[in-house]
This record gives C-alpha cells, structure tokens and sequence, in this order.
C-alpha cells in the first residue's frame, strides 16, 4: 500500500474478478516502534510509516471508490489502534500516537468526503492480538482480534457510520 504502483496493480486485478467492490478493509499496518519514541524516532522512519499506515489506506480508499460505488451497501473499514485515540493521551503512550492518530484522521476525512448514498466508512480497533505485531504475549487470538473488524464488515447495521469500535462497541476518537 506504500506504492501507487501496486495499488493500481490491485484495482486492475479486482475488475478482472469483479464489477463491484462491497467491502473494503485497510488493514495493513507497521509498528516500528522497537524502544523509540515520539521523541526519538529518526524522520525517514517516520515518513516510512506515514507512507504505510496513512497514505496507503488513504490511497487504496480512493483507488476503488469507482468500484465501491458500484455496490448497494459498500462498506469501509480501516484497522487503527488505541494509540491512534486521542482521547486516550497520556505521557506512557506518547510512542508512535501521531502516525496512528495521523491514520485515523484521514481515514475518517476520507470516509466522509467519499460518503454517498449508503456507503459506509468505520474504523475497527483489534485490542493486543497475537500476530507477528503482537507478538506471543498478547491478550487476544487472531480469531478474537479480527471479531469487530469481520463484525463491521458483514453484521453491524448500517447506521453505524464514521465512529471507532473496540469489541463491537462505539468508542471514543
Ligand atoms: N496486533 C496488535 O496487537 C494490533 C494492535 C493495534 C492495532 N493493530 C493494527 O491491526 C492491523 C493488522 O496488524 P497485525 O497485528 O495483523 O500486524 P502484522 O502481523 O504485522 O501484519 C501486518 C500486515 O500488514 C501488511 N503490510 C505491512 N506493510 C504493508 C504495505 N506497505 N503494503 C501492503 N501490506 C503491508 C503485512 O504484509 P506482509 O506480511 O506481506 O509484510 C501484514 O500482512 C494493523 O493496521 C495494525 O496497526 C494491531
């Protein structure tokens, strides 16, 4: 999702399958926080990140919007995270906050302006999960963590739009 190459790359590969887009997941994601802070962390790192977590999305988005059009019911999911929560500030969670809440910010500016009809744009938090990012020691199973991102994508109702969810809940930015 860092390069605009492979994203087109991706929307010519999903019209050869499909006339349609109804759901749309950005979930990639990097976390290469490795003991620094906001504090520490070298530019070109930072910039790196950007390109993943919040460009991409924002890329991928208007990439297939054409096609997410297309469908009755489209949905949008981005994957985010408590660190990107604003509300949740505090000096212990400093880290990498600004790429996350940098993320959120345009996924949801890019979510409205895309808004039409009955498209549908949310914003799933995991929890600690045990993948590659989360390591061993997290609290949740793949299966648990992608629970409210899967929930948003098929079951949740259809008013539920622009707001951030943790465990099926509405949660605050
Ligand atoms: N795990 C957690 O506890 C946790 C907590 C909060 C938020 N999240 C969020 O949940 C989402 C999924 O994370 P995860 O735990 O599954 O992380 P992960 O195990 O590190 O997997 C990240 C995925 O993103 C893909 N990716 C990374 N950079 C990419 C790029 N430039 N283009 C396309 N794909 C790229 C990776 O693909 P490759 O394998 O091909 O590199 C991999 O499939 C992320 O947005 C993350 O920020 C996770």
């Amino acid at each position: 999702v860092s390069s605009s190459e492979s994203i087109r790359t991706a929307v010519r590969q999903v019209r050869t399958i499909a006339d349609r887009l109804d759901v749309l997941i950005n979930n990639a994601g990097v976390y290469p926080d490795e003991g620094l802070t906001v504090l520490t962390v070298p530019r070109e790192q930072l910039a790196q990140t950007f390109q993943t977590n919040t460009f991409g999305p924002l890329e991928v988005t208007q990439a297939f919007l054409p096609h997410l059009r297309k469908s009755d019911g489209a949905r949008l999911i981005n994957v985010s995270s408590s660190y990107g929560q604003l509300g949740g500030l505090s000096a212990g969670r400093a880290k990498l906050l600004s790429v996350e809440a940098g993320a959120q910010r345009l996924g949801q500016d890019a979510g409205r302006s895309a808004a039409g009809g009955s498209h549908r744009r949310q914003l799933g938090r995991s929890g600690w999960v045990r993948t590659d990012m989360g390591g061993a020691s997290a609290t949740l199973s793949v299966e648990d963590g992608a629970d409210t991102v899967v929930w948003l994508a098929d079951e949740a109702p259809h008013d539920l739009t622009g707001k951030f969810f943790r465990n099926r809940r509405e949660i605050s930015w």
